[in-house]
């Protein structure tokens, strides 16, 4: 029996548990009531009287050593399971990357575009993309029959030929007059609709901004400066503008409104098509007629408006050739413009 005691005695002393199911072995083995010691224990009886004594301090030895072990393993086990959960924080791992959205471009264009004029007193109006043909035509100066409808290749509804989607947000300026009194700044940002072939010039549905200033005394040096103020504000300061006689229904006079290239700096190249100067809109002085259809009174008020594409001054921005990379939601490209907002 003396020999069983030491035998087991080294082993209590060499046992290693690194997982809960090996403590629980050592348990079973050891500690439990059906432990080896709890035999040895029994086996008490079969020792001589004279060795008993001696026999029952060894097994006592042995049972305190062994619960002995058991507390030291199991702290042990439960340090190294602390360890394990504090431990797998490596502070030189790179962060896990959210993915964070950006702004469209055609945003970041219109909601620079606001920015400025705000800047100047202007607000914002917004008109319905179902427009009627006194708003986006009659009211704007366009007589019936008049071959500047047909300028626009417009989408009718079929069952209502007076019904269609506005093919410009010139249309806003007229519902604004027709409610609000002068003085008006207001500009109005927006979808437009065209019959036109999609291609890489020209999409059948894009924005504009529409501009719109009336008050007294309002004059065409008014309209310049604030053409001029405004592309050195969206292009940069060094950029000069030119006013070119046009022809629009619901201004007189009207002009086409270039900008000088910003990109070979009026050198001549391929966006500027070598002349040095790029389209940006049109604009002119509110047409008396227009002022009287909404009821303002000419001989009183005057002013001035604007429109320019947005996809036309995003492109030209940040030189993309092809128009129909707006619409095609490719996060190639739309990442790019993660750093503008
Ligand atoms: N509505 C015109 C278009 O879609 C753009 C425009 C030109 C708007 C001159 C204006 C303006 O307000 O004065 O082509």
């Amino acid at each position: 029996m003396k020999q069983k005691v030491e035998a087991l005695k080294s082993e209590i002393l060499n046992f290693k548990a690194n997982k809960n199911d090996e403590l629980e072995s050592f348990r079973l083995k050891f500690i439990s009531r059906k432990s080896v010691i709890t035999e040895l224990f029994a086996d008490l009886k079969s020792v001589i009287p004279e060795k008993r004594k001696e026999m029952g301090l060894l097994l006592n030895d042995l049972k305190n050593q062994a619960q002995d072990k058991f507390n030291e393993l199991i702290a042990s086990l439960e340090k190294s399971n602390d360890d394990q959960s504090s431990a797998p924080i490596d502070l030189t791992l790179p962060p896990i990357q959210d993915t964070l959205g950006s702004l469209h471009p055609l945003s970041i264009t219109k909601k620079r575009i606001l920015e400025i004029f705000e800047r100047i007193g202007f607000n914002v109006s917004y008109g319905p993309e179902i427009e009627d043909d006194w708003h986006n035509f009659t009211a704007l100066n366009f007589a019936e029959n008049h071959p500047a409808r047909e300028m626009q290749d417009t989408f009718f509804i079929e069952k209502d030929p007076d019904i269609a989607l506005r093919t410009h947000t010139s249309s806003v300026q007229v519902r604004v007059m027709e409610k609000q009194r002068p003085p008006i700044r207001t500009l109005s940002p927006g979808r437009v609709f065209r019959n036109e072939a999609i291609s890489v010039r020209a999409h059948c549905i894009f924005h504009q901004v529409e501009g719109l200033y009336i008050d007294k005394n309002v004059s065409f040096a008014d309209l310049k400066q604030t053409m001029l103020y405004f592309a050195k504000e969206f292009f940069g300061k060094d950029t000069k503008i030119r006013l070119r006689p046009s022809y629009f229904p619901f201004t007189e006079p009207s002009a086409e409104l270039d900008i000088s290239c910003f990109i070979c700096g009026q050198k001549g190249c391929k966006i500027c098509k070598n002349t040095g100067w790029v389209e940006i809109g049109g604009c002119g002085m509110v047409d008396p007629n227009v002022l009287e259809n909404c009821k303002i009174d000419p001989e009183i008020y005057t002013g001035f408006a604007f429109g320019m594409g947005i996809e036309r001054i995003t492109m030209l921005k940040y030189q993309i050739n092809d128009i129909r990379l707006f619409t095609e939601n490719d996060i190639r490209f739309l990442r790019q413009f993660k750093s503008v907002n």
